[in-house]
C-alpha cells in the first residue's frame, strides 16, 4: 500500500480485557505486512506521556494470542486529561516519529484519543472492554470471555445453592453498565437480574420473583446483580433477608472476569479489528473507532461514537423479564 505512514504505535488503556493481546498482535502483524515499524506504548496514555515506547519485535508478540491481560500493561491516566499531559504526549510522538496510534480500550481511552486528535495525531480506537458498553459497536473485545467465565462460576454456585436450598446473590462487573449482568443472567436462568440502567422496584423486581419461584416449587434462587446496581450485592442480600427471612449467600465474582484465555470470538474479533485499524491509518483515516455492526466491520468518528446512546437489551425488557424468574 502506498502511504506516508512509516511508524504506528499501539497501546492498551483502561480496564484490561481478554483479547487485547490478540489485537496488539494483529496490529504488529499488519504493520509487518505493510512494511512499516510497529512501536509499543507501555502503560496506556501514561506511557505516551512518559515516553515508555519501544519498537516491537516478533518475540514480543509471539504466543500471546491465547493469553489474557495485556503485554503492554494498562492504566487509567488522569494526567492525560490535562493540557500539560497531552503536550508531553505530543512531544513523545515527535521524538519517536509516531505517525499514528492504535488505542485499545473503552470510552475513557477514546476520550483520550479525542483529546490527542486536537494536536493532529491520528488515532484509531479499538473497543476493548468486558462491559460491552461502547455505543457505536455491537461488540467489544473481552465481553464473550468475561461472560463465559461468569457463567461457569455461577453454574458452580448453583450446584451448592441447590444442595442447600439457598438464595445466592452474585455480583458481576459493571459499575455503570449492566449489559454483562443482563446477558449472564439470561444465560444462567437467574431468578432476577438487577442493572444500573434501570430503576429498581425491589418488592416487585426481587421479593415477588423469589416468592413466585417458591410458590412454583423452587427452593433455591439465583439473583444476578451488576456491580453498580442497587448499591451492590451485600445490600441486595440484606433486603432479601429483611423481606423474606431467607439467609442469602453473597459471591462477588470481581476481577476474575477480566482474566483468562480469550474465547475464539474474542481472538478473531480482536485480530480483525487490529488489522482494520492499521489499514485505516495507512489509508489516511484519523480519529475513528473500529466497530462491528451486524457482522460488518466499519469505522465511525470518535466524537460521534462517544455521543451515541447504547440500548441495554439484545432482547426487549419484556422478553428479559419473561426469560428470567420462575413463572412456570
Ligand atoms: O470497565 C471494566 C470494568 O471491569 C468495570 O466492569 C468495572 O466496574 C471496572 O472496570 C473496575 O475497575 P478497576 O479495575 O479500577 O477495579
Amino acid at each position: 500500500m502506498n502511504s506516508a505512514v512509516k511508524r504506528i504505535a499501539v497501546l492498551t488503556s483502561g480496564g484490561d480485557a481478554p483479547g487485547m493481546n490478540a489485537a496488539v498482535r494483529a496490529v504488529y502483524r499488519a504493520c509487518v505486512n505493510f512494511g512499516i515499524d510497529c512501536l509499543g506504548i507501555y502503560r496506556g496514555w501514561n506511557g505516551l506521556i512518559n515516553s515508555e515506547v519501544k519498537r516491537l519485535e516478533s518475540h514480543d508478540i509471539s504466543h500471546i494470542i491465547n493469553r489474557g491481560g495485556t503485554v503492554l500493561y494498562s492504566a487509567r491516566s488522569k494526567e492525560f486529561m490535562t493540557e500539560e499531559g497531552q503536550k508531553k504526549a505530543v512531544a513523545t510522538c515527535k521524538l519517536f516519529g509516531i505517525d499514528g496510534i492504535v488505542a485499545i480500550g473503552g470510552d475513557g481511552t477514546f476520550r483520550g484519543a479525542l483529546a490527542l486528535s486536537k494536536y493532529g495525531i491520528p488515532v484509531i480506537g479499538i473497543p476493548g472492554t468486558i462491559d460491552n458498553d461502547i455505543s457505536s459497536t455491537g461488540y467489544t473485545i473481552g465481553f464473550d470471555t468475561a461472560a463465559n467465565t461468569a457463567i461457569e462460576c455461577i453454574d458452580k454456585l448453583r450446584d451448592t445453592m441447590q444442595s442447600h436450598e439457598r438464595c445466592s446473590v452474585v455480583e458481576v462487573m459493571g459499575r455503570n453498565a449492566g449489559y454483562l449482568a443482563m446477558y449472564v443472567g439470561i444465560a444462567v436462568g437467574a431468578t432476577a437480574v438487577l442493572v444500573p440502567e434501570e430503576d429498581i422496584d425491589f418488592e416487585q423486581d426481587v421479593i415477588e420473583k423469589i416468592r413466585n419461584a417458591r410458590l412454583n416449587g423452587f427452593t433455591h434462587y439465583m439473583i444476578v446483580v451488576a456491580e453498580g446496581a442497587a448499591n451492590g450485592a451485600y445490600e441486595v442480600a440484606k433486603k432479601i433477608r429483611e423481606g423474606l427471612g431467607l439467609d442469602p449467600r453473597v459471591t462477588i465474582l470481581g476481577h476474575i472476569q477480566r482474566g483468562g484465555s480469550p474465547t475464539a470470538r474474542d481472538r478473531v474479533t480482536a485480530t480483525r479489528m487490529g488489522y482494520y485499524a492499521v489499514k485505516a491509518l495507512m489509508e489516511g483515516k484519523a480519529n475513528r473507532v473500529v466497530c462491528v455492526q451486524s457482522g460488518d466491520m466499519l469505522d465511525i468518528d470518535i466524537e460521534e461514537a462517544l455521543n451515541m446512546t447504547k440500548t441495554l437489551y439484545p432482547l426487549d425488557a419484556e422478553t428479559l423479564h419473561a426469560m428470567t424468574g420462575s413463572n412456570h
